[in-house]
């Protein structure tokens, strides 16, 4: 009679520590490190007296973490030939900015709670702070992440680009389990930050070889941008209406056809896509983009990596623990 529930605890044990990020929970820093979050809120809001961009960087950071080989703070590496083919080197990556950042959060962390938490979980808590301090939602990050001993530049080359279509997007987004609402709700990060010129001036004249601007961009705006795009890299507000402000004026801006990129826009103006509609409702209700956007949040920040992957609580970021330090190596 008790055998079957023994099994079952063996099964349920087995699989908890099988695996290096079994299960996520919020409260997996509560004994080891208490004041975690108020550590990250302190460096966080320090960084953004003197860098406007410093909330937008650190998001984009946590999401091209996730979609390479899962949350796992991969995306920090830094390239060691023959060991390390940095993420960073892949052409998405190319605009990256934040790791000094994510350094002194580290730094702060680690002389808070020395070598307990890992920087894909100071990725997900910072993404969340930095959404907060700028005027957004507030959600409840799920912990427990490990540190990659590995990155995969060939999959962080696939990362979504500003020059795909609509389809090819959603099927990005989809082969990782998340679908047009969560997409529609993602790109809602692009409410904060810039772009740089070179993403989006091909959109001016004769977009994508029709001999015509895109015809989806607003001809005021476009001619506001082209003044503004002095150099390919000169870097223009994603929003132009509350560029450092986290709120629903980017789905307003697509309703006016002035999103930035080719893929912010399509979400609004391609013809028959399910996605018009979402962000019709987001530009309608704040409250509805910023419950989604927690949920859609904790489902990117769940994206784990594939078994078997060696992993580790990182000391420094941009570099494997050195073969003498054992936290946590599997
Ligand atoms: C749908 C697919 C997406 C595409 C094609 C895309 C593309 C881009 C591009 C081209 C830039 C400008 C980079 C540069 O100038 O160097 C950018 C910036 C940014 N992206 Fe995305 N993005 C996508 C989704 C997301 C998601 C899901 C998030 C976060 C949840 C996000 C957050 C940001 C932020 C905050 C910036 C501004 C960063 C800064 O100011 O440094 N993006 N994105
Ligand atoms: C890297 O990513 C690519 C594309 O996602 C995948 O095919 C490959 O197996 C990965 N390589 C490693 C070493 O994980
Ligand atoms: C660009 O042109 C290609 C080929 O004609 C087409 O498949 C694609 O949908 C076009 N993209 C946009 C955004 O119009």
């Amino acid at each position: 009679m008790g055998y079957p529930k023994l099994t079952a605890l063996v099964a349920v044990l087995t699989l908890m520590l099988g695996s290096s990020q079994a299960q996520l929970n919020p409260f997996f820093y509560t004994f080891t490190c208490p004041q975690l979050p108020f550590v990250v809120l302190n460096v966080v809001s320090q960084a953004l007296q003197t860098d406007d961009r410093a909330a937008a960087k650190l998001i984009r950071l946590h999401f091209h973490d996730c979609f390479v080989n899962g949350c796992d703070g991969s995306v920090l590496l830094e390239d060691v030939p023959g060991v390390i083919d940095s993420e960073l080197n892949a052409p998405p990556n190319n605009g990256i900015q934040g790791l000094d950042i994510v350094d002194n959060i580290k730094a702060a962390v680690e002389s808070a709670c020395p070598g307990v938490v890992s920087c894909a979980d100071i990725l997900a808590l910072s993404a969340q702070v930095s959404v907060v301090l700028s005027g957004g939602p507030a959600w409840v990050v799920p912990l427990g992440r490990k540190d990659s001993r590995r990155a995969n530049r060939t999959a962080a080359a696939n990362l979504p680009s500003p020059f795909e279509t609509l389809d090819v997007l959603k099927a990005k987004f989809a082969a990782l389990g998340l679908g047009s609402t969560d997409l529609v709700t993602l790109s809602g990060a692009h409410t904060f930050g810039r772009s740089r010129c070179l993403f989006f001036t091909g959109r001016f004249d004769n977009f994508n070889n029709t001999g015509l601007p895109d015809p989806t961009l607003d001809a005021a705006y476009r001619e506001q941008l082209r003044q503004a795009c002095t150099t390919p890299g000169t870097r223009v507000s994603f929003d132009p209406i509350t560029p450092d402000t986290f709120d629903k004026n980017y789905y307003i801006n697509l309703q006016n056809h002035k999103g930035l990129l080719q893929s912010d826009q399509e979400l609004f103006s391609t013809p028959g896509a399910d996605t018009t509609a979402i962000v019709n409702t987001f530009a309608a209700s704040q409250l509805l983009f910023f419950i989604q956007f927690g949920n859609s949040m904790i489902k990117m920040g769940n994206l784990s990596p594939p078994p078997g992957i060696p992993s580790e609580v990182r000391l420094n970021c941009r570099k494997v623990n050195p073969p003498t330090v054992l936290h946590d190596v599997i």
